[in-house]
């Protein structure tokens, strides 16, 4: 039976009646839709409207529901998710059924699914969420004071650890679980009880209704509650954050693992092969994660677009709020459980990397750096060293093999103290601050990360 035909003398388009329906897509909701519908069959009954073996019946039967799951064919005859529960209802428990429908509207329940549905969702995400940035966590902890140059520009700058720059990736990731956890709060409010628009008309207690779903309150106002999504949106919003960051760090690994580069090697389990050149293994999964981010910032401006300008309160427009968020959670704990994967398997080449961060003069402003605490001025000193670096440039040396007499020519006294401010161990060693570089500084920073993700898991998984 429809829910709502009793004023129409005819039947809708047959074209139309298929085209409006969402059971197709909202049909994910049930888990939420059953949970929600058993909060307000309680409150139903408390407010003298079901029986106590009317509630009981239906209660069981709406458990059965959501035992059953979602029926694996679309039928073209239910509208929605409200209507499957309903219809289903009646199936089991007859005529009775429909009085679940008191003091309701699909306006509140929707709104309630889906905020039921995105919590999961975010606490499903942190979880991934902490899961990769643990895997780089242990990655760095692999590489203990092996270095590596860090860029600017592209261009090799100043040398750093290795595991200086995966927890770079850390903070990232930890900025993002810190959103989710905000977004979380805003969106943990329950609208059932505001009815269609302007409230139920039934004493229900909406407390209660509230926290039986383990929200944290009933919504302030039956109007914002019944056409607000801001939750969806903000969700999808941090989930182009994270998308964001992926691409960034999927970008940088396909870089580091050209031959070029060499800082790493593909791992086979997230690679493919060339069906053109034997020779080839592309990084797959990391291109897809770039390409994928792009979709979840196409959900997100979809999100924005589709609730400019609606007016209050609940309109059908509405109904197109929900694709997007499905399509952007689906699409970020696949990217997520992947992206784990790989940086779980991944190999870096600390020699090379280790090369790398010893040439190409990125002990140059160490070298300033020593002058300066002989008592030269910076500006001068970057001006001296610049020097050196030129004599180098024409004969093809590194700072530390230019001679004492090229100094001379540069104005700089090239004595014992200073060649011993070029070795790697000291460029890095002077980046000793909170934040920095220097080892202890990053052995400082990995325990730090590794406390805060050891929140996420059990004491045991701790990402040891
Ligand atoms: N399927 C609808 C949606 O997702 C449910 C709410 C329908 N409300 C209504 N007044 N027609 O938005």
């Amino acid at each position: 039976m429809k829910m709502w035909s009793g004023r129409f003398t005819h039947g809708p388009d047959a074209e139309f009646e298929q085209w409006q329906r969402s059971f197709p897509f909202d049909r994910v909701l049930l888990p939420y839709e059953v949970a929600a519908s058993m909060a307000h069959a309680s409150a139903l009954a408390k407010a003298g409207v079901l029986s106590a073996e009317e509630l009981a019946a239906t209660l069981f039967a709406l458990d059965q529901i959501g035992r059953e799951g979602t029926p694996e064919a679309d039928d073209p005859a239910i509208e929605d998710v409200h209507h499957y529960v309903e219809t289903r209802l009646v199936e089991l428990i007859g005529e009775v059924g429909y009085k679940l429908h008191t003091g309701r509207s699909r306006n509140e329940q929707i709104a309630t699914d889906l905020r039921l549905y995105v919590r999961e969702q975010i606490d499903e995400v942190t979880r991934l969420l902490a899961e990769f940035a643990s895997a780089f966590v242990k990655q760095a902890e692999e590489a203990g004071d092996s270095a590596m140059p860090a860029y600017t520009h592209l261009q090799r700058a100043e040398p750093v650890l290795v595991a200086h720059w995966l927890l770079a990736y850390v903070e990232m990731f930890l900025r993002d679980i810190d959103r989710l956890s905000d977004c979380r709060k805003r969106l943990n409010v329950c609208p059932l009880g505001s009815g269609a628009v302007a409230g139920t008309i039934l004493p229900l207690d909406r407390e209660a209704i509230s926290a039986q779903l383990e929200f944290d309150s009933p919504t302030a106002n039956s109007m914002d509650a019944t056409s607000d999504r801001d939750f969806a949106i903000e969700f999808v919003q941090v989930l182009s954050f994270v998308a964001l960051h992926l691409s960034r760090w999927a970008e940088e690994f396909i870089l580091f693992s050209t031959a070029e580069f060499g800082f790493l090697k593909l791992p086979e389990q997230y690679s493919t092969g060339s069906s053109a050149m034997p020779q080839k293994k592309n990084p797959d999964a990391l291109e897809l994660i770039r390409g994928k981010a792009g979709k979840v910032f196409a959900e997100a401006t979809a999100l924005f677009v589709g609730m400019k300008g609606l007016p209050l309160a609940y309109n059908k427009d509405l109904q197109e709020s929900q694709q997007p968020v499905f399509s952007a959670a689906h699409q970020m704990s696949s990217m997520l459980r992947v992206a784990a994967g790989f940086v779980t398997t991944v190999e870096l080449n600390y020699p090379r990397m280790q090369k790398a961060a010893s040439s190409g003069f990125m002990n140059a402003q160490a070298a300033a750096a020593y002058l300066v605490r002989q008592g030269i001025p910076f500006r001068r000193a970057h001006e001296l060293v610049g020097k050196g670096v030129r004599l180098c440039v024409e004969q093809s040396c590194e700072l530390e093999q230019l001679s004492k007499e090229d100094y001379a020519l540069c104005g700089i006294d090239a004595n014992e103290h200073f060649y011993n401010s070029l070795a790697l161990e000291e460029v890095l060693a002077i980046h000793n601050v909170p934040g920095g570089t220097a080892a202890s500084r990053v052995h400082e920073a990995l325990q730090t990360a590794k406390e805060k993700l050891s929140q996420f898991f059990g004491v045991a998984h701790a990402c040891t």
